[in-house]
């Protein structure tokens, strides 16, 4: 399915699923508990996460619960066949785990480029050369290693009973699986699990996956190993192999996810973690949030031209400088540099307050810019749980696009991710998120991909928060705006998690509005102001939590695609 027919369809989607909310609207109220919380994508996951906080289990507990529970009911984006990004905060430590894919280990600058050096169409994209080596069978081991309190089996427990017992398909996976039905039906071993008949299972069909549940009991009982080692490594490699991929059984047994210092920033008052490199969402989300602050931006008015003037100028600059990011290694730059004061002074100083620059002219990185499209969905799942004792997880995982490469693995029940796409494949080309990317994130065998996920913890004052989204690029433009309107806005985070949004990604040079997020009178203003502004539905959702000095935890999730679901613990009486 082409990109263009998955952003219309999306859009509609979005249009329909995206309630029209004024510009200042009434949000739900808070869902509030003292047990603890959990906010992600789908129901399931929520229960799995909160069963497992009612069993006795920390944040970290909850968190591989439901990001696990995820992988059977969202499998459009939870995986075992991907890798993601986990910000943590247990007590005054704070920590960043990577468990992002890396390239395997056949993999070349060229591999995505025809004999002239053009880009192979689809290639990067669709089938298991795409595939990057998935981190997330040992990544979700690695975060309950470290933090977690329950037994490994407990939590992996909800997941395997959701397989075996089966659940509802949902509307959104029906959905997903009609968008993608070309593709997918591409793959015999796809097509026998997800097309029966020829056609997605109907919303509300009991599915179970009893090839899911088998691995899920493995995990419980073996580890990682269960996956990257032995019968389920080497069916991969197979399944790959037949399908034209360069993934082996020795990639997986090979990768190893790694603990890393977070992103750490301050502005307006709040300590902020986030994703560092191979990410660049935490870079981008400090470097606009500095900048705003360096632009007075709590002063400007809350609705108006100036305030959207304002960040679209910050993201054009904090994006620019992301051209130069990459995998840690090799990486051109990276937050020491990107985030210094002097730079953050440099780049907000160079911001007009009555004109947008144009992306062309943005320093330091003089090229000719090439036309890139906005940016497609992103299926991407984030989730954020946070416990009784106020320690906080915000994890987003991803197979890249919905289904990842669309080839199932029969003997492991899941899909292998398309994260490759995330390399500049074709350095200068705009990537699945319309993305202009540079050589420091060329495909290199054992790099991993650049990203834009973006979990983050934020704390003040025995406050916290955790957060993060889906949606490609989009994700550390949603995550900062939620931040700013619960920071500064008095908004509850229901609310700031419900606001419409803008987003700008220095190239394509536009400003994207999400119907609602500027008035006509505002829209004219800031097109004055020389900003070239579509409105279009935004496909990031933002899960969030919140910790309160009162001992309370709220959870908001995002009304945006699927709706998402927040769950708290509360005591009945
Ligand atoms: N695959 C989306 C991201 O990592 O940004």
């Amino acid at each position: 399915m082409s990109t263009a027919r998955r952003l219309a369809a999306l859009l509609l989607l979005a249009a329909v699923l995206t309630p029209a909310a004024p510009l200042d609207a009434a949000s739900r109220p808070p869902v509030t508990g003292t047990g603890g919380a959990v906010a992600s994508d789908e129901k399931l996951a929520t229960d799995a996460g909160l069963e497992i906080l009612r069993a006795g289990g920390n944040a970290a507990d909850a968190a591989v619960a439901t990001a696990l529970a995820l992988v059977v009911v969202e499998p459009e984006a939870g995986n075992l066949g991907g890798g993601g990004l986990a910000v943590v905060k247990f007590g005054d430590e704070v920590a960043y785990l990577d468990f992002r894919e890396t390239a395997p280990a056949a993999a070349r600058r060229d591999t995505y480029l025809d004999k002239g050096g053009e880009p192979v169409p689809g290639a990067s994209l669709v089938g298991p050369l795409a595939a990057g080596v998935p981190g997330s069978p040992a990544g979700l081991h690695a975060l309950h290693q470290r933090y977690g309190k329950l037994s490994w089996r407990a939590v992996v427990e909800p997941a395997r009973r959701l397989a075996a017992d089966g659940f509802r398909v949902s509307r959104r996976l029906h959905a997903g699986l009609e968008e993608e039905i070309d593709v997918l039906r591409r793959f015999e071993e796809t097509a026998k699990r997800w097309l029966p008949g020829g056609k997605p299972p109907a919303p509300g069909t009991l599915l179970k996956i009893p090839e899911l549940a088998a691995t899920l009991e493995d995990y419980a009982r073996r580890g990682p190993r269960a996956i990257t080692a032995g019968k389920r490594a080497k069916a991969i490699e197979e399944t790959a192999k037949r399908h034209g991929g360069i993934l082996t059984a020795a990639d997986l047994g090979a990768y190893e996810p790694v603990w890393r210092t977070p992103v750490r920033f301050e502005a307006f008052g709040w300590q902020v973690a986030s994703a560092d490199l191979p990410s660049s969402g935490g870079i981008l989300v400090g470097s606009a949030a500095v900048q705003l602050e360096r632009l007075a931006w709590r002063d400007t008015p809350r609705f108006g031209a100036q305030r959207a003037h304002l960040i679209a100028e910050a993201w054009r600059r904090a994006f620019a400088d992301r051209y130069l990011l990459g995998d840690p290694t090799t990486s051109a730059a990276g937050a020491r540099e990107l985030l210094a004061a002097s730079w953050l002074e440099k780049r907000a100083a160079s911001v007009d307050p009555a004109k947008a620059s144009r992306s062309n002219d943005v320093e330091p990185w003089q090229f000719t810019p090439i036309a890139a499209a906005a940016g497609g969905s992103g299926d991407t799942t984030h989730l954020s749980t946070v416990d009784a004792e106020g320690n906080l997880v915000a994890l987003t995982t991803t197979l890249n696009g919905l289904f990842g490469c669309a080839l199932y693995v029969p003997e492991a029940g899941f899909f292998l991710n398309n994260e490759m796409d995330d390399f500049a494949t074709a350095p200068g080309r705009p990537n699945l998120y319309g993305l202009i990317q540079g050589e420091a994130n060329e495909v290199r065998a054992g790099k991993r991909m650049l990203s834009s996920m973006s979990p983050t913890v934020a704390w003040r004052d025995g406050e916290a928060v955790a957060l993060g989204g889906r949606g490609g690029s989009k994700i550390p433009t949603a995550t900062l705006q939620v931040l700013l309107a619960f920071w500064l806005d008095g908004d509850g985070l229901q609310a700031a998690v419900d606001r419409p949004r803008l987003h700008h990604q220095w190239l394509p040079d536009k400003l994207f509005a999400e119907p609602d997020a500027l008035s006509p009178e505002t829209r004219a203003e800031v097109e004055a102001r020389g900003h070239a502004v579509e409105m279009a539905a935004s496909y990031a959702q933002v899960h969030a939590v919140r910790w309160k000095s009162s001992g309370e935890a709220e959870a908001a999730a995002d009304p945006r695609g699927g709706g998402g679901a927040a769950g708290v613990v509360r005591p009945l009486f």
